[in-house]
């Protein structure tokens, strides 16, 4: 008996049930995602949320991807009852779909051999990252993330020490006279990880409660 056609619907219909609840409802549900007005954690100030990363920081995204660092980094923040990132202070809230509409490619990242990245913008400084860059058991003894020197220069110095040149211990210090700075690629991908917060105010994940305060405590010491 010729089966061909029965197995040919079969199949069919399992591609189509994946892709319609894989590629079409995902479209249907958070495709026309785009800026929302909203509260910034940081100031309490409406803004709308996200903003597309500026240029340099466009570019350090490139960068990134291109030195894998995507490999060992996330950049997502999971609710609290599928881990511990909120914990780890990674976020002030879980990641949710609207964090990425101007992100092209998402770098998500599946593995997390260092800390998520989804909010290191607002817990490092450029001088910081720098040093990292350049040597990360500078900034984390015993670190086991890879040194990434290429994107540095040694260069002489001139009439005064360039801004950016890194403060380096005494063991990996240049020559008297010379100094190490970072070339363009370095300083795209430090704009970048500068770039990078998910703290918008979003109805679908609000906040933390604000700190308790001690007001209780004193309306009981006066009452006393
Ligand atoms: C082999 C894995 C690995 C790779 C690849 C890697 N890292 Fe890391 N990274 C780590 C680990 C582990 C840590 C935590 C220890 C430390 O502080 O160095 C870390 C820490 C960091 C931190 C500090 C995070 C924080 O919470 O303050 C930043 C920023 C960072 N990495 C950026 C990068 C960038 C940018 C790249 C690519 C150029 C990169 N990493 C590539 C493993 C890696």
């Amino acid at each position: 008996m010729n089966r061909g056609p029965l197995l040919f619907l079969g199949l069919f219909v399992t591609m189509a049930c994946s892709w319609l609840s894989f590629v079409l409802g995902p479209q249907l549900q958070i495709g026309s995602l785009g800026e929302t007005n909203t509260v910034a954690l940081a100031n309490f100030m409406p803004e709308p949320y996200p903003l597309p990363t500026p240029g340099e920081a466009h570019q350090g995204a490139e960068i990134y991807r291109a030195n894998g660092c995507v490999a060992c980094h996330t950049e997502q923040v999971r609710p609290r009852v599928l881990g511990s990132d909120l914990d780890h202070g990674w976020g002030a809230r879980r990641s949710l779909a609207e964090d990425y509409v101007f992100d092209q490619p998402v770098l998500l990242g599946d593995l997390r051999v260092g800390p998520d990245l989804a909010n290191v913008g607002r817990r490092t400084y450029l001088k910081q990252i720098l040093l990292r860059l350049y040597d990360p058991r500078i900034v984390a003894p015993g670190s086991i993330m890879p040194s990434y020197r290429y994107l540095f220069e040694k260069q002489r110095i001139g009439l005064a020490p360039s801004r950016n040149a890194l403060t380096l211990p005494p063991a990996l210090a240049p020559p008297p006279g010379a100094e190490i700075v970072p070339r363009p690629p370095a300083l795209a991908l430090a704009a970048y990880l500068l770039s990078l917060h998910q703290d918008g105010y979003l109805f679908e994940a609000p906040p933390p409660p604000p700190p308790p305060t001690n007001k209780p405590a004193m309306t009981n010491a006066l009452a006393k």
